[in-house]
């Protein structure tokens, strides 16, 4: 269920942008996917050159990286407030996300949620004038069969997500599962995502309605940003 469609330099061009952002003192939520991995990577540089900041990563993968470029860590129960997160997406349409490609979309959103001011980074392929994306919706394992049912009376098609490198399906760093849920052009994301987040064992859906206050889209040029 990734997305790759950019190029690594027009990734690595919004994620640089975004980090700009990253100030003294601050506390900053850690995306998760290739993109957020590049403005982690600029947070890093930026911390070996004397910034104060820490960060709370949304995912295994981002803390891994944090960890690996010096990035210092922090917890949600631990940081007073997160000043901004910095976070991918694998579709936008204004402020509105599909997230969860990466299966990392529940931790994503708590802290972007709680983040102070949400930066998205993407490439020019992910956007869209209307959503269409298959949305992620991670369920407890007891919950697959039952949730697939309520999502197709929601007009969706569900598939659980497969694991690539492995037989059987993804399991995501909270132990659940994932169904990919194709609703065609989502006319209406606030109504849908307020659906899907009514249905018992869904533990979170990667529809984000409205969360992005800043959009850095990495172009060859440099980063277009747009502001909501
Ligand atoms: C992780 O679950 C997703 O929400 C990512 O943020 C999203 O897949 C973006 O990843 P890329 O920047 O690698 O496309």
């Amino acid at each position: 269920m990734k997305t790759t469609g950019g190029s690594d330099a027009q990734k690595r061009a919004a994620g640089e942008s975004a980090a700009e952002a990253v100030e003294d003192g601050t506390v900053v939520g850690l995306g998760t996917g290739s993109t957020a991995a590049h403005a982690i990577r600029a947070v890093g540089r930026a911390v070996d050159a004397g910034l104060d900041a820490r960060g709370i990563p949304t995912s295994f993968q981002s803390r891994e990286l944090a960890r690996e470029v010096g990035v210092p860590l922090t917890t949600l129960e631990e940081a007073d407030g997160v000043d901004l997160a910095i976070d991918g997406a694998d579709q936008f349409s204004g402020p509105h996300l599909v997230k969860g490609g990466g299966a990392a979309h529940a931790r994503e959103k708590i802290v972007d949620a709680a983040a102070d001011r949400l930066l998205v980074v993407a490439d020019p392929s992910k956007a869209a004038d209307r959503l269409d994306r298959p949305v992620p919706v991670e369920v407890l394992p007891d919950a697959r069969t039952t949730v697939a049912d309520e999502i197709r009376a929601l007009g969706g098609t569900p598939t659980l997500r497969r694991a690539e490198r492995k037989d059987g399906p993804v399991v995501t760093d909270n132990g659940n599962l994932v169904l990919d849920c194709d609703f065609g052009e989502i006319d209406a994301p606030a109504t849908l995502a307020a659906d899907l987040s009514q249905l018992p064992g869904a533990v979170e859906h990667g529809l984000f309605v409205g969360m992005a206050d800043e959009i850095h889209v990495g172009t060859d040029d440099g980063a277009d940003v747009r502001r909501f």
